[in-house]
């Protein structure tokens, strides 16, 4: 948000371009559906990301990779209509930004056209250029992906933090050359993090990429401490909502059990 914003301004993407040159850092969190992203849309927060992670955190697949398009528009249209302030993005899944650029369009205008959503993320470097240049050409604001690409698991053999600087870079001045109006950084040593960022003009959103970036993306459901077992050293718990939705639930089971609910409070006379 500017210094010259009202606190309920909505953000878009030339105000998080203000909030980056005017160096307020800018927050961003995963949403997936209404009433969690109106919760994190009243706390506050930037950007909300509908991420393809959807696929793992909700869903309970394995990868990113089995989301569909109208699975994403789907969960895309309930955090849009929660969303009152915060500009919204949805992830591009697989495979729509790596077919044909016709299709990354036609996905794109999709998210545009029936979610509310302001822009769309798609994931890769310099070999992306064309398709966000297309994209953002057809008036569809593309915040491009660097870095470990999570759709590229098995190309990969796993998720590595990624190490090569020089890529790094070109690939992010190639993506900005390309018209994306942000870049999204995932597990990238902190120097090179730190050197993408002074290469771009755009914002630039770090995950596991240290603290040289103008804003920070987290999973909400890591964050919060409702995802079960390992989560990546990047991730900092706020909260164990898992844990508070296990002891609310034991407490409602025992009561129901011992006949202390429902009260005469709770019933019609
Ligand atoms: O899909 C997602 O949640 C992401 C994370 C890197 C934030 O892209």
């Amino acid at each position: 948000m500017s210094s010259k914003q009202s606190p309920s301004a909505r953000v878009t993407t030339a105000s998080l371009a203000q909030m980056a040159r005017e160096r307020q850092p800018i927050t961003m969190l995963t949403a997936y559906d209404f009433p969690t992203a109106q919760a994190l849309d009243q706390a506050g927060v930037d950007c909300l990301l509908v991420g393809d992670t959807l696929a793992m955190v909700v869903q309970g697949h394995e990868t990113t990779l089995p989301v569909t398009l109208d699975q994403m528009i789907y969960h895309a249209e309930m955090v849009g209509r929660a969303a009152e302030r915060a500009l919204v993005v949805v992830d591009l899944p697989f495979p729509e930004g790596q077919m044909s650029i016709e299709r990354s369009l036609e996905a794109g205008a999709r998210v545009l056209k029936e979610t509310r959503c302001q822009a769309v993320k798609l994931e890769g470097g310099h070999e992306q250029a064309a398709r966000i240049e297309a994209m953002a050409t057809a008036g569809i604001p593309v915040m491009a992906h660097v870095g470990l690409r999570p759709q590229n698991v098995h190309q990969d053999g796993g998720y590595r933090v990624q190490r090569d600087t020089e890529r790094l870079v070109n690939d992010a001045i190639s993506v900005q050359q390309a018209g994306a109006f942000a870049v999204l950084i995932e597990c990238v040593p902190v120097d090179a993090a730190r050197q993408i960022t002074e290469a771009l003009d755009v914002p630039t959103i770090g995950i596991g990429a240290g603290p040289h970036v103008d804003g920070q993306v987290l999973v909400t459901n890591d964050m919060l401490g409702l995802t079960a077992g390992h989560l990546p050293r990047f991730v900092k718990q706020y909260a164990q909502v898992r844990e508070t939705i296990a002891e609310a639930t034991r407490q409602y089971c025992d009561d129901v059990r011992q006949g202390r609910y429902p009260e005469s409070k709770h019933s019609f006379q």
